[in-house]
């Protein structure tokens, strides 16, 4: 298979066949602080087409004020279960605001309830304040659509670059690097 983006459809949905995963499709973003050093997450992956891979978030929380200032981010995978890593390089942007709402409404009402009651990355008083702020949303929406809020929405991350590795107990494990170079994919592989 030599485009990295179908190729990806394929081991994702390879993976998601008996995934013994509670999270299924979480995949660790990196960005790069302010020092310049990379910082990790995991986020769930929305989807991934030709234009990159998306993912959803708050834009003020640590990792949205990382790719304002520097929009190189990279997404480090392993499905333990079919022994694959994959590793993406890219740009990430700013989705728009109507694919921002669809992700919004494919989201169960608890999950957009905890997301509008909660500041992402800003610190945390009390343990006991993860509650009462639940409650104090809750209790102000009852009964009512949940509005996206507006700093909340995601990223597509645009690859220059991937890396699908199969894990081989022989440790002679298959690298497969496509780089894109101009407006084509070229493909090389890597030793283990
Ligand atoms: C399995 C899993 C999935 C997660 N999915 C998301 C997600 O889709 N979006 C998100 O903003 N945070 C998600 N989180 C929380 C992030 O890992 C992280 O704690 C949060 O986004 C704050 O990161 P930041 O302070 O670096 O911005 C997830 C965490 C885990 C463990």
């Amino acid at each position: 298979m030599d485009n990295p983006i179908t190729k990806f459809e394929s081991w994702w949905q390879d993976a998601l066949v008996d995934s013994p995963l509670q999270q299924k499709s979480a995949v660790c973003v990196s960005t790069i602080d302010e020092n310049g050093f990379p910082v990790g997450r995991f986020v769930d992956l929305k989807s991934v087409s030709e234009s990159g891979f998306v993912f959803c978030t708050y834009f003020d929380s640590a990792k949205g004020k990382h790719i304002t200032r520097d929009s190189k981010t990279s997404i480090t995978i392993w499905w333990d279960h079919v022994g694959y890593q994959i590793r993406v390089i890219g740009s990430a942007q700013v989705i728009t605001a109507a694919e921002a709402d669809y992700f919004w409404q494919t989201r169960s009402r608890s999950a957009q309830l905890t997301t509008t009651a909660f500041d992402q990355s800003e610190p945390l008083h009390s343990e006991h304040e993860l509650a009462t702020r639940l409650q104090e949303v809750s209790a102000k929406l009852a009964d009512q659509p949940i509005p996206r809020p507006g700093n909340w929405g995601g990223y597509c991350i645009k690859p220059v670059s991937i890396e699908f590795l199969t894990f081989r107990e022989s440790r002679l494990h298959l690298r497969e690097l496509f780089e894109c170079k101009g407006n084509a994919w070229v493909k090389q592989l890597l030793q283990p």
